[in-house]
């Protein structure tokens, strides 16, 4: 009897797609001894974006939660997402960082490594595949999988092909949209096993609602593998739940023979769990979303997306960016979205429509992904585009991580000069965050209260003690699925824009972010479309450019200051 084996989801992909990646490794421990019971083939707990999280958010330590989780969890093998030369970070880094950051994460408790790159392309998943291998744990090569004119299933399969040749241990298709159909997954995974003998193994989301179909005939096509999350964190943008895939395969040549009583019973567990995580539950992540099926976009690039644009007040371009993200993943050769590349894509269609003219502003990420810095993408890049981004310079076509000098050895000194290394990881940590890392370890990271966004988005009874002081509350409100900003002030006020910050002509900002540098001081010569400053917008870096050629009279801003769309950054004159 062929048994289908299950990767249960709910430590890691789970809240990350649901609870915004917050689940706390206090309300973890709890129930994992007896999840350790269930008998799944691994429990997914560590990577993607819980070691960003970790440190940013919940003032923990990502290394100490999976030693923890691995004391608790002895019978099941731990596995983590790691995203290739991007490790659990944004960019590509050094070898060496990433030979280092795989055999610590071996060491300390990682079983399975579940390796993927977004453009698919293996050259920046090969160093970390072959030290996973020396460590001598499970190694996943992953296929991204994704719609578009040149993305086919031979080319997937030979992408599968290659990752065997490495020496993986199975092959993960990573559907992580949610848009593979019943009937592809069943010609994938057909098409996978004429080629290979590993496991497959098939990782969906529910948020076009095809993943739990999708998963039955994955199961008719012999798929060995299947990726759930418990009910409670189940559906939406999530894995299908466990419990109900269980239950479906029973008594099937399928049958994944684990009992469906003790799942209940942890089930229990979790479902009281939502109460607590209720305040960073989005409930459209909850939500079966078919507009992924016309415009492909993942459900947390969806969500990203909504916040991106109420951040910028322009909530009403919304559909004019939905419709902008494919003319722009086409125009950049149709890369999988997936992190980082739905942050590219995203950012650019964003710019790209709230500037009114296409590529007028280009993100360094983006500029750097034409230049070929995060790998081949599947298609060419529309050459004039390629051209009017690139300017004068040259794209690689080398492995990007050629061009990385040796990073460990600096970071190390650096780290220790700053005098936050207690142990071997805190250097691995620093290196691939650096100032959010430096932050957490030397002890000044705060954990999140669970009720912050409640606070901002206010319940009635905090905004109306706002009112009563006299103050207007900003209300983020959703009518029909559509956001809508809202502020309700006293009877009485009137609600004031802010003003702008000097005299309207000069240089302007195309949308919110954070001053991270000036790149002209006060008294510099400079020519139109010289870059003057750089703003951080949605985890992006994007210059700003000279509105006119003169000398720089006035900087109005500061590093760290956060500028709003049309507020003056400086004059020239
Ligand atoms: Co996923």
């Amino acid at each position: 009897m062929s048994r289908v084996k299950l990767t249960e989801t709910v430590f890691r992909d789970a809240h990350q797609s649901l609870l915004a990646t917050r689940m706390r490794t206090r309300d973890m421990l709890p129930i994992a001894e007896m999840l350790d019971q269930v008998g799944f083939f691994s429990m997914e707990v560590w990577g993607g974006a819980t070691f960003d999280s970790c440190i940013r958010f919940l003032n923990e330590d990502p290394w100490e939660r999976l030693r923890a989780l691995k004391l608790a969890m002895p019978n099941t093998r731990l596995q983590m997402l790691l995203r290739g030369q991007n490790l659990v970070g944004y960019r590509h880094y050094a070898d060496d960082v990433v030979e280092k950051f795989v055999e610590r994460a071996a060491v300390n408790g990682v079983d399975v490594f579940r390796i993927f790159d977004a453009v698919n392309d293996i050259r920046n998943m090969k160093v970390a595949i072959k030290t996973a291998r020396r460590m001598d744990v499970h190694v996943q090569g992953t296929v991204c999988y994704t719609i578009s004119p040149v993305h086919t299933n031979e080319l997937f399969t030979k992408m599968a092909v290659e990752l065997a040749d490495l020496g993986c241990d199975s092959i993960c298709i990573k559907d992580m949209a949610g848009l593979i159909t019943p009937h592809n997954a069943y010609e994938l995974i057909r098409s996978m096993k004429e080629e290979i003998d590993l496991p497959i193994d098939l990782h969906s989301h529910c948020t076009s609602g095809m993943a739990p179909m999708s998963c039955i005939f994955a199961c008719e096509a012999g798929v060995d593998i299947l990726d759930t999350a418990m009910s409670p964190l189940g559906w939406g943008s999530s894995q299908p739940p466990t419990e109900s895939i269980v239950a479906s395969l029973e008594g099937t040549p399928y049958d994944t023979g684990l009992d469906l009583k003790l799942l209940t019973e942890i089930k229990r567990y979790f479902e009281k769990l939502m109460e607590v995580y209720a305040p960073v539950f989005n409930p459209i992540s909850a939500r079966i979303d078919t507009n992924v099926l016309v415009y492909q976009v993942p459900g947390g690039m969806l969500s990203n997306l909504v916040s991106q644009l109420i951040e910028q007040k322009a909530m009403n371009k919304y559909d004019d960016v939905l419709a902008e993200i494919p003319r722009v993943r086409e125009d950049l050769g149709y890369p999988p979205l997936v992190t980082p590349t739905s942050q590219i894509i995203g950012s650019q269609a964003v710019l790209n429509v709230l500037t009114g003219e296409r590529y007028k502003a280009v993100p360094k990420e983006v500029r750097d992904y034409v230049k070929g810095l995060y790998g081949k993408p599947p298609a060419e890049i529309k050459p004039k585009i390629k051209a009017e981004i690139l300017e004068d310079e040259e794209a690689i076509t080398d492995r990007p991580a050629d061009f990385i000098s040796p990073e460990y050895e600096v970071a190390k000194k650096e780290a220790e000069e700053l005098g936050i290394v207690k142990k071997e990881e805190d250097i691995l940590t620093y290196a691939l965050y650096s100032q959010v890392a430096a932050k957490f370890l030397r002890g000044d990271a705060k954990e999140e209260p669970l009720r912050k966004k409640k606070k901002k988005n206010k319940t009635a009874a905090d905004a109306s003690d706002d009112v009563m002081d006299g103050k207007p509350v900003a209300f983020n409100i959703e009518v029909d699925g559509e956001a809508y900003l809202v502020k309700v002030a006293p009877v009485g006020m009137t609600i004031q824009e802010a003003e702008p910050k000097a005299p309207v002509d000069g240089v302007t900002v195309p949308m919110q972010g954070v001053i991270i540098r000036f790149l002209v001081e006060e008294g510099a010569r400079v020519s139109k479309g010289d870059a003057v400053a750089v703003l951080e917008a949605m985890k992006m870096e994007n210059e700003i450019y000279a509105n006119k050629s003169g000398v720089v009279r006035e900087i109005y801003a500061e590093v760290g200051e956060t500028i709003s769309p049309g507020d003056v950054v400086m004059a020239i004159e």
